[in-house]
Order: C-alpha cells, then sequence, then structure tokens
C-alpha cells in the first residue's frame, strides 16, 4: 500500500458502511467520516426497503441512522459526524435536545448543525457542553466568521464544511471559498478547523491537498478514482483550472465581533436545508 505523504486528513462523505470499509482497504487508513440526511437515504438497506413500498417510522429511522453510525465506528476511531433534524422552523433547543442524544450514539460522534440564526445559537450552547461539532452548509466567509464567534472558548476543535460542489454547480468557485476561509482563519485562535466538503471531483480533492486543507470529506467513488490514479499528489506546479467559474473574491473580515451581529444569510444553506428536509422525509411514513 502507497504510504501517503499529506497533512490533510481524508474522511469518507457517505452514508455506507461498506463504502468506509473499502475505502480504508483503499487507502490504509480512514481519519474520519461525514453523514447527513440524504446520505442515509441513499444507503442500499433504505433504497430496498423504499422499492418494496416500505418506509420508516420516524423512530426507526433514527434507530437505522444510529445502527449505520455505530457500523461505520467500528471501522474507524476518527470523529464521525451526524446532523441533527434541522427545517426552517426548528429551533436551537431542540437542536441541541437532539445534539445531547446522538453524541451518545457513539464515543466519537460529531454534531452537525446549519449555519443558521437557530443554529448558530445551538452551536453557542453546544461548545458549552463540550459537544463536538461540524457546521454544515458554509457558503459564505461571513457564515465562517460567525461560526467562529460563536464557538469562540470551544475545548474540542469545531469543524466548518464549506460546500464546494453546490457553489461550483451556480456557477461559482466553490474551492476559492475554501481558500478564503483558510485566510481568514490564519488570523484567528485556530479552534476551527475547515473541512473541504460536497467534493465531486478528483481536482477538488487534489486542490484542497494542495492548501493543506485540514481536513477533506470525500464521496466513496473519489476515492476510488483516487486509487485508480495511484494517489496522485498535486505538486508545486498543480494548476487548479476551474472550467468558467466565477472567482469568490477575499473579504476582510473581523473575527472579534459578536456573532449575532454578522450577515450569515445565503440562499444556499436555505436551500440545502429544504434537500435534507426532504430526503429525510422521504424515507418516513406520513
Ligand atoms: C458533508 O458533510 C456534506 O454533507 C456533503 O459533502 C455534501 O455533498 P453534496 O453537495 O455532494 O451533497
Amino acid at each position: 500500500m502507497k504510504k501517503l505523504n499529506i497533512s490533510s486528513k481524508i474522511f469518507v462523505d457517505g452514508g455506507d458502511p461498506k463504502e468506509t470499509r473499502e475505502a480504508k482497504e483503499l487507502l490504509g487508513f480512514v481519519h474520519g467520516q461525514t453523514t447527513n440526511p440524504t446520505l442515509i437515504s441513499q444507503n442500499p438497506i433504505v433504497r430496498e426497503r423504499m422499492e418494496r413500498g416500505e418506509k420508516f417510522s420516524k423512530r426507526e429511522a433514527y434507530h437505522f441512522y444510529q445502527e449505520v453510525v455505530r457500523e461505520i465506528a467500528k471501522i474507524i476511531s476518527g470523529p464521525i459526524s451526524v446532523e441533527v433534524y434541522a427545517d426552517r422552523d426548528t429551533k436551537a433547543q431542540k437542536m441541541i435536545e437532539e445534539a445531547k442524544e446522538m453524541v451518545k450514539w457513539i464515543p466519537n460522534a460529531c454534531i452537525k448543525l446549519p449555519i443558521t440564526k437557530e443554529g448558530l445559537k445551538a452551536a453557542n450552547l453546544a461548545v458549552k457542553e463540550n459537544i463536538p461539532l461540524n457546521m454544515t452548509l458554509c457558503f459564505s466567509q461571513e457564515q465562517a466568521a460567525a461560526v467562529y464567534a460563536a464557538t469562540k472558548g470551544a475545548e474540542n476543535p469545531v469543524f466548518i464544511s464549506p460546500f464546494v460542489g453546490r457553489l461550483d454547480d451556480r456557477g461559482e468557485n466553490g474551492m476559492n471559498l475554501v481558500e478564503n476561509i483558510l485566510r481568514m482563519y490564519r488570523n484567528g485562535d485556530g479552534h476551527v478547523n475547515v473541512l473541504t466538503a460536497s467534493v465531486r471531483n478528483l481536482n477538488h480533492l487534489l486542490f484542497a491537498l494542495s492548501l493543506s486543507c485540514p481536513l477533506i470529506t470525500v464521496p466513496f467513488r473519489v476515492i476510488k478514482e483516487w486509487a485508480e490514479k495511484d494517489f496522485i499528489l498535486p505538486d508545486e506546479n498543480f494548476n487548479y483550472q476551474p472550467q468558467n467559474l466565477k472567482p469568490i473574491p477575499y473579504q476582510e473580515i473581523s473575527l472579534d465581533k459578536d456573532w449575532k451581529s454578522y450577515n450569515i444569510y445565503h440562499q444556499l444553506t436555505e436551500i440545502g436545508i429544504e434537500k435534507f428536509v426532504l430526503d429525510w422525509q422521504s424515507m418516513i411514513k406520513s
């Protein structure tokens, strides 16, 4: 097995323990895992069940999510992100209650909260309870600044997940957001770790590696492609060439403001929340 000389930690982005096992066989390691409601709804067992026309009760769906996460925890010891249910109306208190339950599922759980007003409020409370966090659906540098400010003093590292592929999908250079957040956080105390997410291709992965992004979550199909290319690494001449993507410029944003004062609205965060809710509910009997 090839020894990979990289500083980034590689996570698997998925909801199927079989993929985690295979990724570990290919790489020789897996440092962590991210899941989300969409990925759980795409698990082969869920799909088969849905094809038979059998949906889950709400309780069964949570139980299934828990089983998947427990199975993954048998394969890897690094952080496994588990996402709380959050729709437009979910209040911080409800998110915290769910986070407190989910964090008991496995010893290495890391709770995903959306970067919304209520999600940030929940994050601010969660760090006081020492709940490890992954702040998800990040599409702007200002959201990343708000996460930094809301989680200041956290004793566990906090992750933030900029969603590269979804910005690319609408013609913006998602990798610029990763670069910008890394640059902005250089002015900080290091308590928030950037986790490149929504990786769609090998180029995203290679560019994130060339930036030494601390954490990168990668779908199994991209890990397989990487293995087929003998785990190619970016050299000093690596040139990320996004096709027709609009650059996202760096903004000077202070990390020292009150977390409530940042403008955290982003349309893609709202759309992302709706999609997670729809995918989760598609599994559940009405
Ligand atoms: C991981 O934490 C994210 O939920 C995932 O990377 C999103 O990927 P997608 O934009 O391909 O759905």
